[in-house]
């Protein structure tokens, strides 16, 4: 295995362990927060629509008592007017007893009040007051009020007026109107002006910073409003989805008699907004109360709790992530120095034990492996060992063999081996492998094996060999390959055995084979052979001087031999690689 491999194991592994790390840590946590955020919203949205539900209610029976209370006490002045003309037997006029004393004593006693007229049914004149000082503005500002109330009541009951905003008294105001009777007839009417400002100050106070609260009337006119700024006209108001079946206007008897909790978007600047409500009618004054909340603010406890959950989910897949790291490497490093070990043992080196000491299941390994390396170094030993003895066994066989030939005829003794030193020397030379260079070394020592086969009346002859006896002994590299050729081992070396005097030209034997036909081993032992041979003792020839014998090979280079085996032969002779195998007598002509 590549060492990139080896990394990418380990990222793999690491981030296999982080991510089962952060599944287990963050899933959990994940599911229990969002259900615990979930619940929390629930409750919260529970306590919020009871908070509002709570908060409207009140509101609403501190707004009916108000508007009550002060019609109680308007009431309770035209009962005043009705007693004193039942005291003067209807002698007196409702217009002469309603003094303008009897009315700013009312107003005196009465702070919710600005303004009470009285009007006898059959005058058109009537007495009016306001508080402090006579302001007849308003009654301008409720001239169409006034006659209203005046064809309301006729029929008897009171009269209350939508809520109308006083320019002169900047305030939001309603008239109320009631009957003033004698002797069971109404014979005029009392009109009030209430100002609203105690409610404007209950919503105020009861919204605190958060509530937005506001009072409508049955048209979805503002009347009152604390936090509601962005309520410009009536349309903002309309457009809120709370509000929605109240403001229907062809069915204002469909109109909701309980509160309602709603959750909805308002758009505000442009911008959608959540909000949690709650929708009040004020039935008796056909107003209704609106309480809400920007979900914002409504579920900022729930908001703390997800920002608190993501910085402990954080925190959580931090933790998860170093215990990975930390794990992961306890577990890859010690992985990557056994792959590092293979490696090792791969490229054949047993004695590099792996440095892991650790009790764990990877130490055990690591044991094991440094053992099971151990075994197989001891084995490589013995197998070297063994195979070195072999090869020594093989080599002297054919030493033996070799010596055996050379022992036919005494006048060769030691030819081989010396062939063996020439053919070695042009392959070194020649640049050959040291594969090549052995199989080499084989042949040229084995290359006239054959001549075991010819009869020694032939090879032992002193004298020139007759046609006949010379066919003889060109039989012996044919006889040579014959011998050699059970041996599988040795099938590399028949070539050079066989085709040893095979010449360049094509008139070598056995086969004739020429140039580059003739194997190259064999022509390297034909030149080492006919070198030895030249420059030896023969019993048919004196040994030759070494430069004539040169001059011979070059001319006989590209004609008998190959050209480039005699060049490497000089050239191993000049670098003194090539001892002669005797004293050379004179130079033969
Ligand atoms: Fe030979």
């Amino acid at each position: 295995m590549k060492p990139e491999n080896s990394i990418k194991k380990n990222i793999k592994i690491r981030s296999q362990l982080i991510l089962v790390l952060l599944g287990v840590t963050l899933v959990p946590l994940l599911i229990f927060g969002l259900l615990n955020i979930q619940a929390n919203k629930d409750n919260l949205e529970d306590y919020e629509r009871l908070q509002q539900t709570n908060l409207a209610a009140r509101l609403k029976v501190e707004i009916d008592n108000f508007m009550e209370r002060n019609f109680g006490l308007a009431q309770a002045l035209s009962f005043n007017i009705t007693a004193q003309i039942e005291a003067s037997s209807g002698n007196r006029t409702v217009y002469e007893l309603s003094t303008e004393k009897l009315l700013h004593d009312f107003l005196q006693r009465s702070p919710n009040f600005h303004f009470a007229s009285v009007q006898a049914s059959n005058a058109a004149k009537r007495i009016t007051l306001s508080e402090g000082k006579f302001n007849f503005d308003i009654e301008n500002e409720l001239q169409k009020y006034y006659d209203d109330g005046k064809v309301k009541i006729s029929s008897g009951g009171t009269y209350m007026s939508p809520v109308v905003r006083s320019q002169s008294l900047g305030k939001e105001v309603v008239l109320y109107t009631t009957p003033i009777f004698s002797k069971g007839s109404p014979v005029g009417l009392l009109s009030t002006v209430i100002n609203l400002d105690y409610i404007n100050r209950l919503i105020m106070e009861t919204a605190g910073d958060n509530y937005e609260i506001c009072v409508i009337d049955s048209l979805g006119k503002l009347i009152s409003q604390a936090n509601m700024e962005y309520v410009r006209n009536e349309e903002d108001l309309k457009n809120n989805d709370l509000l929605t079946d109240y403001l229907r206007p062809d069915s204002p008897a469909e109109r909701p008699r309980f509160s309602i909790n709603q959750v909805y978007d308002v758009r505000i600047a442009g911008k959608s907004e959540e909000y949690l409500g709650t929708f009040t009618p004020v039935e008796d004054l056909e107003w209704a109360l609106v309480v809400q909340l920007n979900s914002q603010i409504a579920f900022k406890p729930v908001q703390m709790m997800i920002n608190r959950s993501i910085i402990m989910l954080i925190f959580a897949a931090m933790i998860a992530i170093l215990t990975g790291l930390f794990f992961a490497n306890t577990i890859s490093k010690p992985l990557s120095m056994l792959t590092k070990a293979t490696n090792v043992i791969a490229e054949g080196k047993f004695d590099q034990p792996i440095g892991i000491h650790s009790r764990n299941e990877i130490g055990i390994l690591a044991d094991r492996f440094n053992s099971m390396s151990g075994e197989i170094q001891k084995f490589i030993v013995n197998l070297k060992d063994a195979a070195r003895k072999n090869k020594d066994l093989f080599i002297s066989s054919i030493r033996m063999i070799s010596a055996a030939v050379d022992e036919k005829d005494p006048y060769t003794r030691g030819h081989s081996e010396k062939v063996r030193e020439f053919s070695v020397e042009i392959g070194r030379i020649m640049g050959l492998s040291p594969e090549q260079i052995e199989k080499i070394a084989i042949s040229a020592i084995l290359h006239d094996v054959g001549k075991i086969g010819i009869q020694d009346s032939v090879l032992n002859k002193a004298g020139t060999l007759t046609p006949d006896e010379f066919e003889i002994m060109k039989q012996h590299p044919e006889k040579g390959a014959y011998i050699i050729s059970p041996i599988n081992e040795l099938s590399d070396i028949i070539p050079g055995i066989l085709y040893h005097h095979e010449k360049w030209d094509g008139t070598g034997y056995p086969k004739g084979l020429k140039s580059e036909a003739i194997p190259l081993t064999a022509r390297i032992i034909a030149v080492a052979d006919t070198f030895d041979a030249m420059t030896s003792d023969r019993p048919y020839q004196k040994s030759m001087e070494v430069d004539y014998v040169f001059k011979l090979l070059f001319d006989w280079a590209g004609k008998r031999y190959d050209a480039d085996v005699v060049a490497s032969l000089f050239q191993a002779y000049e670098a003194g690689r090539i001892k002669l195998s005797k004293t050379r007598s004179s130079v033969q002509s």
